[in-house]
Formats: C-alpha cells, sequence, structure tokens
C-alpha cells in the first residue's frame, strides 16, 4: 500500500490513480494525517503530493515531520520535494514567476528512480518555488535549463524528490519514475486486482453484518447497481434493496433494473411507484433549483416512509465514491446547482451506513461491476441526474412534455448505439426548451416543440466538450425524432462546452 499525502496539488488525485493501475494498492489522504494513523496504516511508501504553497510561508500546509524518521521510502513531488529539502536544510527559492508547461531535462548518470528512463526527456512542470540547493546526504538527479536541481535523492534513508509532476502524462517517462519508486524502491506487490477487491469487501461486509440486515437506495445507476450487487454476492437475501420510481426515468428504465437486478440477481427489490406523488408537487412549478429541492425532498420522504415499513434494518448501503469523499473533503466551490444525489438521505435515520465503493474511482467501480457479473449495460450507463427528466423539460413538468423527453431520449440512444458511439460519448440526452416555432409537415403548417440535443464528452463530469457526432448520424437522429415523436418539428444541436454551460440545461 502506498500512501499519497495531499497538500492541495490539482493532480493529486492522479498519483493515487496511476499506482493503483500498476496493480498496487493506494490511497490519498489530507497531509494533516497523524503519524500515528501513518503508522497503524503501514505503507511501503510515501509519496508526498504538490500543493500551491510555499514552503517559507506561515499558513502553509505541512505533515508530521516524524514522517521522514520513520525508515519509509518517500517520493516528493515539486512541494512535496520542497518541503523534503527544507526539512533536511537543503535551500527553496521563492520564485517571482511560475514555469508552467514541459521542460526538458538531463538525468544524471545513474539514480535509482530514472533508472529504466533515458537521459533526455520531457516532463511537466508546474510550480512557483524551486530547489536551489539539495540537503547534505543527497545528490541532485536531476536539471533543467531553469531548474538547476529538477530531481533529488538519497538512497540511504531511500529519500526521493522530483519537481516535475511525474504523474500528468505529459511527463514521457512519468509512469517509469513512479514504477520505479513503487516496485524498486518500496519493494511493494502488485496484488490489487478486482478479484482480489470483490473478496475483500465481502469479506469486510460480513464481517460488519452478521446476521443483520442491510438497506439499500437503488437508482439504477452504476454505483447503486454495483454497490447492490457487490453486497448481495456478501450477504444474500438479508439485503432489501428500494427503488423509487418518481415517474422521471427514462423509457423502460424502471423495468430493466427490475428485471436485470431483481430476476436477473435474484435480490429483494421493492419497487415503490411514487409517480403521482412526485407530480403532483411538481404542478405549476417552472423555477429549475425549487423543482430540484422539490425531487430531492420528496424522494426523502418516499424512503423514509418505506424504510419505516421494514423492520429491524440496521445498515443502510451506499454508492459513495472515492471521489466523493475526497471532494467534500476540500469542496471551497460555489454552489452551482443543488446535486440531488440518492445518498441525500435523512440524517436522523438511525441506520449505520456501509459505503463499500468509498474507496474507489469510476472506473475502478465499472471494472468491479463487470468483476461481479453486472452486465455491461448497466455497467456502461452514461450518468443520469437523480432529478430525472424533470430537469429536461424546461420550464413547468407536465406528463405530455415528459413523454416527448422520454420519447426523443429513446431514439437518440438507439441511433448513438447503431452508431457504435455510445462508449465514445460521455453523456448524451434530449431536453426541451418551451419554445415552439413554425414547420411544415405534410403540405400542413405546424405549430409545435423544438427539441435539443446534448451530447457531451468529458472525464468526470466537471468540464466537458460539446461531442463531435458525425453529420450523417446526426441527420438519421433528426429525422427519426421528427417523424417519430409526436409535437416535435424542429431539432437543434447544442455546441456549447461548460464551461461556460453546464452539461444539463437546468
Ligand atoms: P451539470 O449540469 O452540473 O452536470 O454540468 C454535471 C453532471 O452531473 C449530473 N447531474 C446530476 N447528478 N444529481 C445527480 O446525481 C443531480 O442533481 C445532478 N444534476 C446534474 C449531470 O447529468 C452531469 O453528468
Amino acid at each position: 500500500m502506498i500512501l499519497v499525502l495531499d497538500f492541495g496539488s490539482q493532480y493529486n488525485q492522479l498519483i493515487t490513480r496511476r499506482i493503483r493501475e500498476f496493480g498496487v494498492y493506494s490511497e490519498l489522504h489530507s497531509h494533516k494525517m497523524s503519524i500515528e494513523e501513518i503508522k497503524d496504516m503501514n505503507p511501503s511508501g510515501i509519496i508526498l503530493s504538490g500543493g500551491p504553497n510555499s514552503v517559507y510561508g506561515e499558513e502553509s500546509f505541512r505533515c508530521d515531520e516524524q514522517i521522514f524518521e520513520l525508515g519509509i521510502p518517500v517520493l516528493g513531488i515539486c512541494y512535496g520535494m520542497q518541503l523534503m529539502t527544507h526539512h533536511f536544510g537543503g535551500k527553496v527559492e521563492r520564485a517571482k514567476e511560475r514555469e508552467y508547461g514541459k521542460a526538458d531535462i538531463n538525468v544524471a548518470k545513474e539514480p535509482v528512480i530514472f533508472a529504466k528512463t533515458p537521459r533526455e526527456q520531457t516532463v511537466w512542470m508546474s510550480h512557483s518555488d524551486k530547489v536551489i540547493e539539495a540537503p547534505e546526504g543527497f545528490q541532485v538527479d536531476a536539471t533543467s535549463p531553469s531548474c538547476p536541481v529538477a530531481a533529488i535523492s538519497n538512497d540511504e534513508a531511500r529519500m526521493y524528490g522530483v519537481q516535475f509532476h511525474p504523474e500528468v502524462r505529459h511527463s514521457e517517462y512519468g509512469n517509469d519514475i513512479l514504477r520505479s519508486f513503487v516496485f524498486d524502491v518500496c519493494e511493494a506487490t502488485d496484488d490489487w486486482t478486482m478479484e482480489h477487491v470483490v473478496e475483500m469487501e465481502v469479506e469486510k461486509i460480513r464481517e460488519k453484518v452478521g446476521d443483520r440486515k442491510v438497506l439499500c437506495a437503488l437508482s439504477g445507476g452504476v454505483d447503486s447497481s454495483v454497490v447492490a450487487a457487490l453486497i448481495h454476492r456478501a450477504i444474500g437475501d438479508q439485503l432489501t434493496c428500494i427503488f423509487v420510481d418518481h415517474g422521471l426515468l427514462r423509457k423502460n428504465e424502471a423495468d430493466d433494473v427490475m428485471r436485470t437486478l431483481g430476476d436477473g440477481f435474484n435480490m429483494n427489490i421493492i419497487k415503490i411507484d411514487a409517480k403521482d406523488r412526485f407530480m403532483s408537487k411538481l404542478a405549476g412549478v417552472s423555477d429549475p433549483e425549487k423543482k430540484r429541492k422539490i425531487i430531492g425532498n420528496e424522494f426523502i420522504y418516499v424512503f423514509d416512509d418505506e424504510a419505516e415499513k421494514l423492520k429491524d434494518i440496521d445498515f443502510l448501503a451506499q454508492g459513495t465514491l472515492y471521489t466523493d469523499i475526497i471532494e467534500s473533503g476540500t469542496e471551497t466551490a460555489q454552489t452551482i446547482k443543488s446535486h440531488h444525489n440518492v445518498g441525500g438521505l435523512p440524517e436522523d435515520m438511525q441506520f449505520e451506513l456501509i459505503e463499500p465503493l468509498n474507496t474507489l474511482f469510476k472506473d475502478e467501480v465499472r471494472a468491479l461491476g463487470t468483476e461481479l457479473g453486472v452486465p455491461e449495460h448497466i455497467v456502461w450507463r452514461q450518468p443520469f441526474p437523480g432529478p430525472g427528466l424533470a430537469i429536461r423539460v424546461l420550464g413547468e413538468v407536465t406528463e405530455e412534455k415528459l413523454e416527448i423527453v422520454r420519447e426523443s431520449d429513446h431514439v437518440l440512444r438507439d441511433e448513438i448505439k447503431k452508431a457504435g458511439l455510445d462508449r465514445d460519448i460521455w453523456q448524451y440526452f434530449t431536453v426541451l426548451p418551451d419554445i415552439r416555432s413554425v414547420g411544415v409537415m405534410g403540405d400542413e403548417r405546424t405549430y409545435d416543440y423544438t427539441i435539443g440535443i446534448r451530447a457531451v464528452t468529458s472525464i468526470d463530469g466537471m468540464t466537458s466538450d460539446w461531442a463531435r457526432i458525425p453529420w450523417d448520424v446526426l441527420e438519421k437522429i433528426s429525422t427519426r425524432i421528427v417523424n417519430e415523436v409526436d409535437h416535435i418539428n424542429r431539432v437543434v444541436y447544442d455546441v456549447t462546452s461548460k464551461p461556460p454551460a453546464t452539461i444539463e440545461w437546468e
């Protein structure tokens, strides 16, 4: 296990990801982690991430400096290297300007972590301060024109530092450098496979739950489906899932989830038909934030009502991901939209939580789902917002408008799949703005709705670009929507990235 301590770099999650890609388990933790916690964790190596601070700043992030005395190998990246240098008595220069982008470095003769890389290579720099004098006992492993000390090492103490970011793909041999640290220096073993994760998690769940019962809120999305499948593998019938059909789902979605997980996996699922409850609360409401809040609250009321009816439930399972945990720890962002999560459950519910995905990234959850035998169409399902189609019908939500979105979305999904684009495009759906325009169909004037197509590429939904769907595919989608969906006489394609737009229209 490799411990990564977070000093606030924008790339900190990437370090953990790269190491996991090597098959070695790695966790990212706050730099505030205590020395006792670190000792308990017993990592084979510690990586100090980059960060925006200066080691001379009074408020700068620091870690317990005893980590340098534990005898555990340490790799400092960027700020991490400066911190190490400062600790061991080297010199760090305060910079007036930032160096950002690619840089060429020259590697000295035989430094361990560069052993499998060429003497000249391109790396990714993103720093202000820099080391100008290595501490005593350390040698300079690499230099660049603007950075006389671009990498340092002390083999005896097993301490290493790099000014650049090996975790960023633009560092040509970054992976080899990290690999050498992880395998050659830390001697970590690459036994972290999905098969192993399933075994470990099943064991943990069995131990925690014993013969008690677990409730899981199932939305049909990737995360909650994988959680349900995993817990079901561990404790079978002691798991009950609640699936709330709020009437804002895509075409055939509720049946599909019930068939796949209920019949296919033999899971105990209670489906709650709450359509009327949601639609009556939404009647007459057109403000997007009000709609979101109503749906979020109503979901909780329905879930609470059902949970109360079930007796002897001790645990609540949730599909919280590692990213949610990391992000909520450093969240400073302004609220752009109130995201409704199935996880937003009442605080006064007396359940203990089970969150078996809270150490995994999204793609790892997909791999876990595949390992558990969850069908591909669920594992590779695109993200679907908690408030569902209600935020894709702009303005007031009516049954007629929901039907238009449901049908047009069905056509879009069908054509994207036929074109083989369903894994390339991150998310794609239709939206119904409250506009009507004039058209002509079969010699007759029409005055009907416009449908918008939204299709984006993204990595994590935080930023996105509009997908370059080939014209002929767009043409088929447009023709089919106008022909097959009542009340649509015009189709438009949204060509805005995020920012400045957001992915959903509301
Ligand atoms: P935006 O529209 O904010 O969306 O660019 C980014 C991603 O988040 C999804 N989304 C939500 N997911 N509850 C969710 O679980 C929500 O309330 C919600 N709103 C947006 C959206 O579909 C996109 O993938």
